[in-house]
C-alpha cells in the first residue's frame, strides 16, 4: 500500500496461540468454573465456533440489529479523516470477525498511502484465516499478519513495531463489565506507544424496546446463536444439553445499563458434562448468563478512556445517534 511496495498479493501469515489443545484446556477450565458458580455463567468467547460465527454474521444483517449498519455508516463517512489523523503504517484489529466494515478503513488507508501492515486478531481461527486471505487478495502490497488468540491472554503476542492504529469495532468492548473492561483497555494500551491511535466502536444507551428487539429478533436468529453455545459444550465436552429445554432471554438491566443475555431452563433438569465428569442441576426458570452487552454514554466513556491514558480526539455518531465511534490517541 506504500507507494514503493510491489503491488503483488503477499502471502498471509497466521500465528495461532489458541490451537486445539489450548482451546480444550481453556474451555474445560472456563466451563467448569462457569457451571459450578451461582449464578451460572458462560464466557461469550465460546459462542464463536464456526457455526456461531456464521450465525453472528447473519445477525449483523438483520433489520432489528442496528449496530452494524450504524457503525458502517460512521466508518464510510469518516474513514478519510480517521486514517489521516492516525497516519498509521500498521492497523491492528481486535475481534475482526469477517472484517467486512474494516474495508471502509482499508480503502481509505490505501488512498492515504501509508499503510503497510494489517493485523487481525480473533479467537475464531476459521474466520480469521478466511478474513486474512480475503483482505490480502483485495489489497495487493498489504502485509496481512493474523493472530489467533484470546483478548484476555494473548494481546502481548501481537507483533510489535510500527506507528499503529488499534481498531476494536462492533461494540464488542461492551461484552466486558466495568472492572474487566478497564483491565482490557489497560492491556490494549500496553501494546501501544504514545502517539498511536485507538478506534473504538461503542453502542449507546437507547430505548430498551429497541435494544430488546436487537437482541431477540422475531425470526429467532439471535436465539439460535445464543443456544449454539450448548452445541459447543455437547461437542467439545461430551455434554448432553437438550437445546429444546432452554429459552433465549434478552433483558435490559437499567441499573447496569447493559443487555443481559442468557439461557433459561424450562424445567428442573440435570445435565451431564462427561469430559468434566460433572453433573449440573438446573432449576425450572433458572437463567445461565452467556453475555452482557453494555451500552455507553459519551461523557462517562470519555473518562474511562482517559483513565488509561487515551485522549479522545473525535467522537463520531450516526445520524440516528444510535452508535458512536471514538478516535483517541495515547498520550
Ligand atoms: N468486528 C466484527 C465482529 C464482532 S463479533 C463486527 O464488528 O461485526 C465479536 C468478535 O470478537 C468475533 O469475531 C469473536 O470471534 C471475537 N471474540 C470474542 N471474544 C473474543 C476473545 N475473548 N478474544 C478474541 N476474540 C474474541
Ligand atoms: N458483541 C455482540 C453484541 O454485543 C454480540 C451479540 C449480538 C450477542 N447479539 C447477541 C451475544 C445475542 C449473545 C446473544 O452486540
Amino acid at each position: 500500500m506504500n507507494a514503493h511496495a510491489p503491488s503483488t498479493i503477499r502471502p498471509v501469515v497466521v500465528d495461532v496461540h489458541l490451537g486445539p489443545g489450548d482451546l480444550d484446556t481453556a474451555l474445560r477450565s472456563d466451563i467448569l468454573s462457569g457451571l459450578t458458580t451461582d449464578p451460572k455463567e458462560l464466557q461469550p468467547k465460546w459462542l464463536y465456533d464456526e457455526r456461531g460465527s456464521d450465525l453472528f454474521d447473519q445477525i449483523t444483517r438483520l433489520e432489528e440489529y442496528y449496530p452494524t449498519e450504524a457503525e458502517r455508516e460512521i466508518l464510510l463517512r469518516h474513514a478519510a479523516t480517521i486514517v489521516q489523523r492516525a497516519d498509521a503504517d500498521t492497523i491492528v484489529e481486535l475481534g475482526a470477525g469477517t472484517g467486512d466494515k474494516t474495508r471502509a478503513l482499508l480503502d481509505a488507508a490505501r488512498d492515504h498511502g501509508r499503510l503497510e501492515r494489517f493485523i487481525p486478531f480473533d479467537v475464531s481461527e476459521e474466520y480469521l484465516r478466511s478474513t486474512a486471505t480475503t483482505l490480502a487478495g483485495i489489497y495487493p502490497g498489504l502485509l496481512v499478519h493474523g493472530v489467533v488468540g484470546d483478548f484476555d491472554r494473548h494481546l502481548t503476542r501481537i507483533p510489535r513495531g510500527g506507528h499503529r492504529m488499534v481498531v476494536f469495532l462492533g461494540g464488542t468492548i461492551g461484552n466486558y463489565s466495568t472492572a474487566p473492561r478497564a483491565e482490557l483497555l489497560g492491556r490494549i494500551v500496553g501494546g501501544m506507544t504514545p502517539g498511536d491511535h485507538f478506534l473504538l466502536g461503542t453502542d449507546l444507551v437507547k430505548d430498551p424496546a429497541r435494544l430488546e428487539l436487537a437482541y431477540d429478533d422475531p425470526g429467532g436468529v439471535t436465539a439460535a446463536f445464543n443456544k449454539n453455545v450448548l452445541n459447543v459444550l455437547n461437542r467439545e465436552l461430551d455434554a448432553d444439553f437438550d437445546l429444546g429445554l432452554f429459552d433465549h432471554v434478552a433483558r435490559w438491566d437499567a441499573h447496569e445499563e447493559w443487555m443481559d443475555l442468557g439461557l433459561r431452563s424450562r424445567v428442573d433438569q440435570r445435565v451431564r458434562v462427561a469430559a468434566l465428569d460433572l453433573d449440573v442441576e438446573f432449576a425450572a426458570g433458572e437463567i445461565m448468563r452467556t453475555e452482557v452487552s453494555a451500552k455507553f454514554r459519551i461523557e462517562s466513556f470519555t473518562a474511562e478512556l482517559a483513565a488509561v491514558g487515551l485522549h479522545v480526539e473525535h467522537w463520531f455518531t450516526d445520524d440516528n445517534g444510535d452508535f458512536a465511534v471514538s478516535l483517541s490517541v495515547l498520550r
